[in-house]
């Protein structure tokens, strides 16, 4: 390739940036809710199952292919294939979950955004709960705030990527990483001294079955792509930013591990608050943008941790957004050979521009009978989605599951003894694991992921 590429300046500046694309809002936002919904426990356990056997693997199929190709998807698969070769599409694939999960994802961190400014401006203590509950309500229904804050958002991402892997990306891992780390430690100790500390301890860790479904173990599943931003690519273009000495193995289990770690953390820090003032720890996804605000403003303290909650929501939502946005990025730079600049400003303006059916999503005032009964017709009636559930669904259910699939087909089928040779060689350890990992990536990943589709679909 003619273009230089940038390069992480060390090993640990690739994990910070692959650990602050991995630590999200799946971590923060949405891990937590489906623990409450899913009972806590075992679900948890085979959560943790599921990174380690499926998710683990993947990620070292993907950071291997980046980092042996220093290329981005579309043109890693095709050196590693060749030109015009189907295996090619896993690449388009990924540019386009890229857009689809960038498009309400940014959603979502504008709310983180909002409730930041809504918790220092106007602090949720002297509200009634009552109000409170309502007011999420009312921001999900609204579309300036929804539409201000996507478009806020976005061009943060957007300053950001276009100042490229060092100076850009690395850079704001480098800040914002571990001050999210400190806001999360802080919290951390908060909740372990309030006192619903034991029963939410016992809720996160102690199998109970009772509200566990085969369900439970593939959403489990499916969210362990997500969480580790699995399935789009997204560590094959950080991986192709590292230098090709650099270890893959110890790397990929540090980025697991941390993403693990904030994850159990959060719901450390979420259900003793959630507890302690007797609310249900399966209220969806409003536990953080209702229980929380609700829980804070009871507490002594409430006034000063509701807006460091909302700021580590946003930090960690922008990190992973970043990674969201470079995954496009890099194909128009690697592929059409567009500067930086012009492709970030270029595709985060598209991206800006799919994510309002998103943001209109609550069902708004803005085309009459509201934008979301629009979709909801569109899209089927009874449990209809509106755009924003529908462009999660495809995202989380469909597009890194065949992805993810994808990959592992790729590297443990197709690249065979080159893989062995790029990811292994340079490992000065565990390079007996080599065997254990492909036969994950051939035989259980597939079974796994196949399951996941034919329960999207309905068959089991
Ligand atoms: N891993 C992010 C989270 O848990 O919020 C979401 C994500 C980021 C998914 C980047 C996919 C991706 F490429």
């Amino acid at each position: 390739m003619a273009q230089e590429r940038g390069h992480w300046s060390s090993r640990f500046g690739f994990i910070l940036a692959a650990a602050g694309s991995a630590v999200g809002l799946g971590n923060i936002w949405k891990f937590p809710y489906i623990t409450g919904e899913n009972g806590g426990g075992w679900f948890v356990l085979i959560y943790l199952g599921c990174i380690a056997i499926v998710g683990l693997p993947i990620m070292m199929a993907e950071v291997l292919i980046g980092r042996s190709s220093q290329l981005s998807p579309v043109g890693a698969f095709r050196k590693f294939s060749h030109g015009g070769s189907p295996w090619m599409g896993i690449g388009w694939l990924g540019v386009l979950a890229a857009f689809v999960i960038l498009s309400y994802y940014s959603i979502v961190a504008g709310w983180a955004m909002h409730y930041t400014w809504l918790s220092v401006s106007s602090g949720f203590a002297e509200m009634e709960t009552d109000a409170i509950g309502a007011l999420f309500g009312s921001v999900y229904e609204n579309p300036w705030i929804n539409i201000g804050w996507h478009a806020a958002f976005m061009a943060i991402t957007i300053a950001i990527v276009a100042k490229g892997v060092h100076g850009g990306i690395e850079l704001a891992s480098r800040v914002l990483m571990p001050v999210l780390f400190i806001i999360l430690l802080v919290l951390l100790i908060y909740a372990a001294t309030s006192d619903g500390f034991a029963q939410a301890f016992k809720f996160i860790f102690m199998p109970d079955t009772s509200k566990l479904t085969g369900a439970s173990v593939l959403e489990a599943l499916g969210h362990s792509f997500f969480t580790l931003s699995l399935g789009m690519g997204a560590m094959i273009t950080y991986g192709s930013y590292l230098h090709k000495k650099d270890d893959l193995v110890s790397t990929s289990i540090t980025i697991a591990i941390l993403d693990t770690g904030v994850a159990l953390v959060a719901c450390l820090v979420l259900f003793p608050i959630i507890f302690s003032v007797g609310m249900d720890p399966a209220a969806g996804p409003g536990l953080v943008f209702v229980s929380i605000p609700i829980a804070f403003s009871q507490m002594a303290g409430g006034a000063i941790l509701a807006p460091l909650f909302f700021l580590l929501l946003t930090f960690a939502a922008l990190t992973s957004a970043i990674s969201l946005l470079e995954v496009a990025v890099a194909y128009f730079v690697d592929e059409i050979k567009i500067p930086r600049v012009i492709a970030t400003v270029m595709t985060g303006v598209v991206i800006f521009i799919f994510g309002i059916p998103s943001a209109l999503s609550g069902g708004t005032a803005l085309f009459g009978s509201g934008f979301s009964d629009m979709t909801q017709s569109i899209f089927g009636e009874g449990d209809g989605k509106n755009w924003f559930d529908l462009f999660d669904y495809l995202a989380s259910n469909w597009m890194l599951p065949l992805g993810g699939l994808g990959i592992a087909v790729f590297v443990a089928w197709r690249m065979g003894d080159k893989a062995r040779e790029e990811g292994f060689k340079t490992s000065n350890h565990l390079g007996k694991m080599y065997w254990g990992w492909v036969f994950l990536l051939r035989y259980i990943v597939p079974i796994g992921v196949l399951a996941v589709f034919l329960h999207a679909i309905g068959i089991i």
